[in-house]
Parts: structure tokens; C-alpha cells; sequence
């Protein structure tokens, strides 16, 4: 095997090496034989160069205009489109999933940044007419200056890129710190942009873990944007800490997303979303479909018809075509699999299929566990009510729409739903009524385009929205600015001031 490949941070447009001096391994979660590269364990002494990289690029960055900021990103997106197929390769390497899976992570990279150079060319504000004669007013967007991002391992290019482009976009400049099972992905993507043309400093990469790096960004007095993705427990830490900096924080975090299907739904299409709803990524979506919410007259055939498919899931490396799910990301991870499908059982929920790891021949340097399904599940219980994040799915019975809608909204979190059937009364009532950021009516739970707004309620996320342009809320704030062109003092609001 050749010498694995090391990778240093990025700063000022230079690879430098850590303070530290320390390093840390990415390895291959389907092969952990195989390691992906060297990447720098960094301090906060690489979080300040970086940050005040950052800042020093903020001065002229803003001051490009954005139609050329947006040139940038569109060769930037061109770039990504002829390597996509390295970069969705290394992104199996790195994280595992399948290359079908990858593909797609890549391709909303570039749908993000494509979509983001073309809002160079708006960046809308607003012009309303003025109480008083001769005075124009208009609001306009402005930048904060240096963005924080702590991006996650399961979508590890696709959500990158959903903070980089609109931070650019509206003339920030960017620290990020990769996930660190993922950060080869994120290197691809800022390469994009630097081969684009990018100048020195606009984007910086540190690595290493959440305390020593993670931490210092976000404390740091010139960070003025913070956008993380990741679990609500490190989320809610993250809105804390920026409080205290009264900076704009963006929070993603956990999901526990149903499927309701109703009883005159068509179940080949449930069989198939639920499939790709569950298992997909191996369950590592914060859109994951983990709760299947059957009505009680089609709940049996189901779950037999689910269990079959699922038992037959091609489960490997992903870099094979014909595998269907790949392995989880670490140990760790596969831990907490494993525990919540004891929890599982010991809560008295019935395992349909799967419910172990695979540790035999391919399976033996890996991350593998089976696809996983649990039946009688109630409302209640531990599995049907926290993010598992795996290939764990719970089928609760319902008797109707309205316990359905319900037991769905009956959790602490509230990113992405879905309904399954042929009533388009039923249908817009669930629309109406399920309080998730994102429903889908006869599709699982997954598969968002980056055009409209990402992002959930409750315990998903702090109201803010990615994707949209309804983020670049997030990487901007307003400035209202009056003319007054009548050529002498005018007083509005005299009137009632007086
Ligand atoms: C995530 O689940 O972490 O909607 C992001 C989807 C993808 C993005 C998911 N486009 O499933």
C-alpha cells in the first residue's frame, strides 16, 4: 500500500501544518485497514491564523461585487461537475455510503453553488416609496464578515456547501472545521474554489476535534456567523456559547421523522420509500425516515412486505454498484445502533428483521450492521421517540389520520414528514397540520432540493433556514438606507412627534 496522503489546514491560501504538530487518521469506515489521509489535530492556535486570515480577506472580498463573487462560484461549480465522479468516490472511501449516494451528495453541492452564484445577480432588497416628497429609501443586504462553520460526516460535501456558497456569496469570509471523519470532502470542495480562482484567505480549513477547535471558533470575538450542523446536544451548547457573543447562530440538528401511511395508500411505493427512506445512508439523515406510522388495516401486509425487501438489501462496501447500504460511520456510531436495537427489545417492541451487526467475512473490517426493523412499537417507547441515526425503522399502528398526525408530531423534534395516500383530503390536512419543517405527500422522507428552505421545528434547529434564499438570512443582515434629494431639512413623523 503507498504512504497515505497528508493533508494540512488551510490558511491565507497556504497549506500549513498544525501548531500542534499532531496529527489524526481518516480511515475507511467499510475497510478500517484502509486510511484515507493524514489530516492536522489543530489547536486554537490555528483557529486565531485562520481567523485573522479571514478578517484580513473580509476587507476586500466584500468590496468584490457580487455578479463576480457569483462568476467565481459558477466556475467553481463547473469544476465540480468534472470531478464528480473522483470526489463521490473518495466520499465512499471516507464515509461510506454507496456511490449512487455520493453521486447525489456531490451533485447538491453543485446544485448549491450554482444556485448561489446566480443570486450574485440579485441579492434582492426592497425599494418602497417614502412618506415625504423628494426621498428614496431602499434596504439592501450586507455581510457580517467572518463565518464560523462545523459541518457534519454524513453529508460530508452536500452541507458544506450549503453554508459556503451563501456565506461568499453576500462577501463573508469562511473558517470551517470539517467533521473529522469527513474532512477529505470538504478539501475537494474548497479545492473547487480555489482552482476557480478564489483569493488567498476567503476560505480557511481547520481540523481537528470539537474542543480544541470546534470551541475557540466559536468563542472567537471576530466570529460573527456561526452554522452548525450536527446533534441537538451539541447544537443547544453551540446556541449557548454564541449567545454570549450575540452572534448570528444557524442550528441543524436532529430529526425523528414519520411516514404515515394510510390505509388507501398504494404499498408497492410505500415498500420502495420506506426502504430508501430507512436505510439510505445507513438511517445517517437527519431526514431518515425512522418511523413508519401504518394504519391498522394495511399495517400487517406491510410490515411483512417491508421486512422481505429489507431482508434482501445488498449491504457492503459502497463502492461496489451493486451494494444498497453501506456501513456506519465509526464504532461509535455502530454502538449506539446496537443499543437502541436492545432498547428495542427490552422496551417489548417485536424485531421484523435484522437486529445485529456483521462482522463475517467482507463484513470483518467494518462498520456493518443489518437492516433493522422493529413492529408493535409504541408511541412512547425510547425507539420510537430519539434519533437513532442507523438502520433502525419502528412501525407503530395507528386507527386514523388524526392519531396518525398525532403520533407524528409527538416527538422533540420536527424536520421532515411524509403521507402516504390517494385522499387529497387527507393529504392537504397532513400538509396543514404536521409541524415539521418539511413534509412530503406519497414520497419518503427525504430528497429536499436546495431551492426551497431546509430545516425543521422543536429541537431540529433554532428557526433559521438553509438552502432557499431564505439562508442568506442567516449570512447577511439589513441595512435600510433614506435619501433625501428635496434639498432642505423635511421632518417626517413632526406630527405625532410633537
Ligand atoms: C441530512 O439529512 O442531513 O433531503 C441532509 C435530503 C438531503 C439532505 C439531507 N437532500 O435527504
Amino acid at each position: 500500500m503507498s504512504e497515505p496522503k497528508v493533508y494540512k489546514n488551510l490558511i491565507n491560501g497556504r497549506w500549513v501544518e498544525s501548531a500542534t504538530g499532531a496529527t489524526f487518521e481518516n480511515r475507511n469506515p467499510a475497510d478500517t485497514r484502509e486510511i484515507i489521509g493524514i489530516f492536522q489535530d489543530s489547536d486554537e492556535r490555528d483557529v486565531q491564523a485562520a481567523v485573522e486570515a479571514a478578517q484580513r480577506a473580509y476587507e476586500k472580498w466584500r468590496l468584490v461585487p457580487a455578479p463576480k463573487r457569483g462568476e467565481l462560484l459558477f466556475r467553481a461549480g463547473q469544476l465540480l461537475i468534472e470531478r464528480k465522479e473522483q470526489y463521490a468516490r473518495d466520499m465512499t472511501r471516507e464515509m461510506g455510503k454507496i456511490l449512487k449516494e455520493t453521486r447525489g451528495d456531490v451533485q447538491e453541492a453543485i446544485d448549491m453553488t450554482f444556485f448561489m452564484a446566480g443570486e450574485g445577480r440579485r441579492l434582492y432588497g426592497q425599494t418602497t416609496p417614502s412618506e415625504l416628497p423628494n426621498k428614496f429609501q431602499m434596504s439592501v443586504r450586507m455581510p457580517l464578515g467572518v463565518c464560523g462553520l462545523i459541518t457534519p460526516w454524513n453529508f460530508p460535501m452536500a452541507i458544506p456547501s450549503w453554508k459556503i456558497m451563501p456565506a461568499l456569496i453576500v462577501g463573508n469570509t469562511v473558517v470551517i472545521k470539517p467533521a473529522s471523519d469527513t474532512p477529505l470532502s470538504v478539501f475537494n470542495l474548497v479545492q473547487c474554489l480555489l482552482d476557480a480562482g478564489l483569493p488567498d484567505g476567503v476560505v480557511n480549513i481547520v481540523t481537528g476535534s470539537g474542543t480544541r477547535v470546534g470551541e475557540p471558533l466559536l468563542r472567537h470575538p471576530d466570529v460573527k456567523v456561526i452554522s452548525f450542523t450536527g446533534s441537538t446536544a451539541v447544537g443547544s451548547r453551540v446556541a449557548r456559547i454564541g449567545a454570549e457573543g450575540l452572534k448570528h447562530v444557524s442550528l441543524e440538528m436532529g430529526g425523528k421523522n414519520p411516514m404515515i401511511v394510510m390505509d388507501d395508500a398504494d404499498l408497492d411505493l410505500v415498500v420502495e420509500g420506506a426502504l430508501w427512506g430507512a436505510f439510505g445512508t445507513s438511517g445517517q439523515r437527519c431526514t431518515a425516515t425512522s418511523r413508519l406510522i401504518a394504519h391498522r388495516a394495511v399495517v400487517g401486509e406491510l410490515t411483512e412486505r417491508l421486512g422481505e425487501r429489507a431482508e434482501k438489501l445488498v449491504v457492503g462496501n459502497g463502492l461496489d454498484e451493486t451494494t444498497e447500504m453501506g456501513p456506519s460511520i465509526n464504532q461509535t456510531q455502530l454502538e449506539t445502533v446496537m443499543e437502541y436495537v436492545r432498547i428495542g427489545q427490552s422496551e417489548g417492541a417485536r424485531l421484523v428483521c435484522g437486529g445485529a451487526r456483521l462482522t463475517d467475512g467482507p463484513y470483518a473490517h467494518g462498520y456493518f450492521h443489518q437492516p433493522t426493523i422493529f413492529v408493535d412499537v409504541k408511541r412512547t417507547m425510547r425507539i420510537a421517540q430519539e434519533e437513532i441515526f442507523g438502520p433502525v425503522l419502528s412501525i407503530i399502528p395507528v386507527d386514523s389520520l388524526e392519531e396518525a398526525i398525532d403520533v407524528a408530531n409527538d416527538v422533540p423534534y420536527g424536520l421532515s414528514s411524509s403521507i402516504y395516500t390517494r385522499d387529497v383530503n387527507a393529504a392537504f390536512r397532513a400538509m396543514r397540520d404536521l409541524y415539521t419543517g418539511i413534509v412530503y405527500v406519497n414520497a419518503p422522507t427525504i430528497g429536499a432540493e436546495i431551492h426551497l428552505p431546509f430545516g425543521g421545528t422543536k429541537a431540529t434547529g433554532n428557526g433559521h433556514r438553509e438552502g432557499g434564499t431564505q439562508v442568506l438570512d442567516v449570512f447577511s443582515e439589513w441595512k435600510s438606507i433614506y435619501v433625501d434629494f428635496s434639498g432642505h431639512l423635511q421632518r417626517a413623523q413632526i406630527d405625532s412627534a410633537e
